[in-house]
């Protein structure tokens, strides 16, 4: 059976373009294949979180993905830093990652732009612990949103460059997987483009927003004139109003909306109200789960040292050969 590996940070809460880009996703994949999720807090110390953050996201994250669907019995959930295996093999892998191909990706110099006085090493080097989580369970497939793809390049790259360096193919070169086979972009609702928590607050719902949160966000979200013409192309706000209203509401929904906008009779107030309902109706079950997940410490410990357990010894026997295969071996 093909392993699947991925994973998220704890920044924050997860919006919808974490659920409809991953989460859902997971979801789908914890019958189908081996399967490993688990929450990406090494990586999240780019950021230097305070530790009470930090401790708070994860278990934020965790709360969630349980309510999301993910089911500790059919695949392993577990936290990135009880595997400190990840940690010794981000090293090996660190002497085949050249400081050059490094510093040109795209994602790091988004980010030396975005915080300039905190470009860590860690910063540079994220890829390569992003290629430890995956190869660590010598997965074949890594389930995440489009903005991920480049990082999954790299992946290929330095499993590769390994496989070659060692005269084995150890291990796959992990391939992206999306919803349907094609990685989405969830929209938000400024705009702009994608959904995201740091892209300013209003453009990102979170699961967790309660039922007023959300239609005030929704009611502001960035429009137009509205159409003058029948069958007028969207404009990109108003075609990611339209990518959202798919994703939670029904198709007898979109098509009236559709049909409203090429006949240009469309009141965007009233699909507003209409996507703010069918969202509050799509996370409200979720928001439930979440809260109740978070309140009981008991669940959250067991779920952790279950899937600790699990992810260490699929991650020491991967380990245990690496040693062997880069010449660390007993006399
Ligand atoms: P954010 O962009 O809010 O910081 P992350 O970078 O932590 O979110 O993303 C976690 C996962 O969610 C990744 O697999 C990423 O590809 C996916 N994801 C995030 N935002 C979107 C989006 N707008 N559309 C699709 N997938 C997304
Ligand atoms: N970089 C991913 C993100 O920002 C999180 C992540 C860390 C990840 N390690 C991974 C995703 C391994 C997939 C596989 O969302």
């Amino acid at each position: 059976m093909e392993t699947v590996v991925s994973g998220i940070r704890p920044t924050g809460r997860l919006h919808l373009g974490n659920y409809f880009g991953a989460v859902v996703n997971f979801v789908k994949l914890q019958s189908q294949y081996r399967c490993f999720f688990f929450i990406a807090d090494y990586h999240s110390l780019t950021t230097h979180p305070h530790p009470s953050d930090l401790h708070g996201t994860v278990r934020q994250v965790l709360a969630e993905y349980l309510a999301c669907g993910l089911d500790p019995n059919q695949c392993t959930l577990y936290r990135q830093s009880d595997v400190p295996e990840t940690a010794e093999l981000y090293l090996f892998l660190n002497m085949l990652a050249y400081v050059g191909e490094l510093e040109r990706s795209a994602s790091f110099k988004e980010k030396v732009r975005a915080q300039p006085d905190n470009v860590n090493a860690g910063l540079l080097t994220y890829p390569v612990l992003m290629t430890a989580d995956i190869i660590i369970h010598r997965a074949h497939k890594v389930p995440v949103g489009k903005d991920q793809i480049p990082h999954l390049e790299m992946a290929r790259n330095f499993a590769e460059r390994f496989n070659r360096m060692y005269g084995e193919n150890f291990f796959p070169l992990p391939q992206p997987l999306g919803t349907e086979g094609e990685p989405i972009k969830v929209p938000g609702l400024d705009g702009s483009g994608k959904m995201g928590k740091s892209e300013g607050e209003g453009n990102a719902i979170f699961l967790s927003d309660d039922e007023a949160t959300i239609q005030r966000k929704v009611m502001k979200a960035v429009t137009d004139a509205g159409p003058t013409q029948p069958h007028q192309p969207k404009s990109p706000p108003v075609a990611n109003l339209f990518t959202l209203l798919k994703l939670v509401s029904s198709p007898d929904t979109v098509h009236h909306f559709e049909q409203a906008y090429n006949n240009c009779t469309i009141r965007y107030g009233e699909m507003k109200k209409q996507l703010a309902a069918d969202i509050a109706a799509f996370t409200a079950p979720i928001r439930q789960r979440i809260d109740a997940f978070k309140n009981d410490d008991a669940l959250l410990r067991r779920v952790l040292e279950e899937g600790q357990k699990k992810a260490r010894a699929s991650a020491s026997a991967t380990l245990a050969e690496v040693r062997r295969l880069i010449g660390f071996r007993k006399f």
